[in-house]
């Protein structure tokens, strides 16, 4: 390899965290898979029946047009509250989040400008900004302030640091599971638009947080200093059907093809009539797996008030963010020892930045109930004795 474009890019960490763990026996003897936010419900059967009926038609083993399907285009364009002229021209169809995310940085960004990430960060936008030639400044979100976006602090780097030509805020967050209010967002992009300062909105879990970016304010600054970025992957357990979306102005959308057209020409075919159907006919299931999920983040919260080691910092549908009890090991230490003695594999949280060292993630939401009932009692039994332990060493 000659490039140090990818040379000086972390491993995909999810996989080499696991493959850590593979040398592990828990003590537990079972294990309960935290570490990737995948939705426990399977795709939806109305999905999927439109899918087997799909591929029996020729035209879905080619290309779409470059921006993706119309309808589907049209549909997030009726559908999304934000676009309020409901024009599908700015909706750009893409193979995921994450691919969405690269365009939007490409087209807002020129080799060595500095992009804005608030850590902990989405590793994977992490990742691409040195792909990109990009370089990251890095804001820390507080757990004083409950892990939540302070419009007022963003604003301020972004005025100290003049190479910042763009800010990611992911909302609501991976991996705190933090929902940012809309008036916060809506501050930072008052002040970023005029300045030529790109926001980037990752709303890759809006259907979580019912008050997402509710604030129609925002509207205006669609393709005028907001993009959105978002994915079908987890709403409608699509993950690996590849489809996502970027939502900017008609004028960038034109430009974004270029990106789009050598990238992946267009994305997925059926992937995007997977998506299609989920738009059309399963609202309500997804409103269902929603509440239930939500119900999945009260249960963490309300088991692990009685934590006395470990702390929970902020949880939310998908993800669940603490502070581990070892202060003299590393978090990816501190993670396998947990994992150790509780069989759950959750994520270390220098994964999400290196100032994360005294956290962990947990991905809540890609087991049963049952499950996460079990691990949560193995998480509380490890930390009794961890508890029991420090207070031993003390007296
Ligand atoms: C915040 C965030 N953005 C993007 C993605 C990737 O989504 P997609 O599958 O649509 O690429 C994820 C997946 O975990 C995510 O957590």
């Amino acid at each position: 390899v000659n490039s140090s474009l990818t040379t000086s890019v972390l491993a995909p960490p999810i996989p080499d965290f696991k493959a850590q763990c593979r040398s592990i026996q828990p003590a537990t003897g079972h294990i309960f898979d935290l570490s990737q936010a995948v939705p426990s419900y399977p795709t939806f059967p109305k999905i999927r029946e439109a899918v087997a009926q799909s591929v029996t038609r020729d035209e879905v083993g080619f290309y779409t047009d470059v921006p993706g399907l119309f309808d589907l285009r049209k549909a997030i364009a009726d559908t999304h509250f934000l676009i309020s002229d409901r024009d599908p021209n700015r909706v750009l169809i893409t193979s995921g989040a994450n691919h969405a995310m690269f365009t939007a940085l490409m087209l807002h960004c020129n080799a060595g400008d500095t992009v804005l990430l608030l850590e902990p960060f989405y590793f994977n936008y992490d990742m691409a900004l040195p792909m990109l030639g990009l370089k990251a400044d890095y804001l820390s979100v507080a757990e004083a302030d409950g892990m939540q976006l302070h419009a007022k602090k963003v604003i301020a780097r972004l005025e100290a640091n003049p190479a910042i030509r763009a800010v990611i805020l992911i909302t609501p967050n991976n991996p705190t599971g933090a929902c940012y209010a809309a008036e916060e967002v809506l501050e930072v992009v008052k002040w970023a638009s005029p300045r030529g300062v790109e926001v980037i909105v990752d709303e890759t879990y809006l259907k979580f947080d019912p008050h997402h970016l509710n604030q129609s304010a925002l509207s205006p600054y669609l393709g005028k200093g907001l993009t959105l970025v978002g994915s079908f992957s987890k709403c409608y357990s699509l993950t690996g059907y590849r489809v996502g979306y970027l939502v900017t102005s008609p004028d960038i959308l034109r430009e974004s093809l270029k990106i789009q057209d050598t990238v992946v020409i267009c994305p997925s075919h059926i992937g995007q009539i997977a998506a299609l159907e989920g738009i059309r006919v399963c609202e309500e299931d997804v409103r269902r797996e929603v509440a239930r999920m939500g119900g999945l983040a009260d249960k963490v919260r309300e088991a692990t008030k009685a934590l006395r080691a470990f702390r929970l910092i902020s949880a939310g549908s998908f993800f669940a963010y603490f502070k581990h009890p070892f202060t003299h090991l590393t978090s990816a230490q501190a993670s396998l020892h947990l994992f150790e003695a509780t069989g759950i594999i959750g994520l270390p949280g220098t994964v999400f930045g290196k100032s994360q060292e005294a956290y962990i993630r947990l991905s809540i939401s890609n087991v049963s109930e049952n499950d996460l009932d079990r691990a949560l009692g193995e998480l509380i039994r490890f930390d009794d004795s961890c508890a029991t332990r420090a207070k031993e060493k003390m007296l």
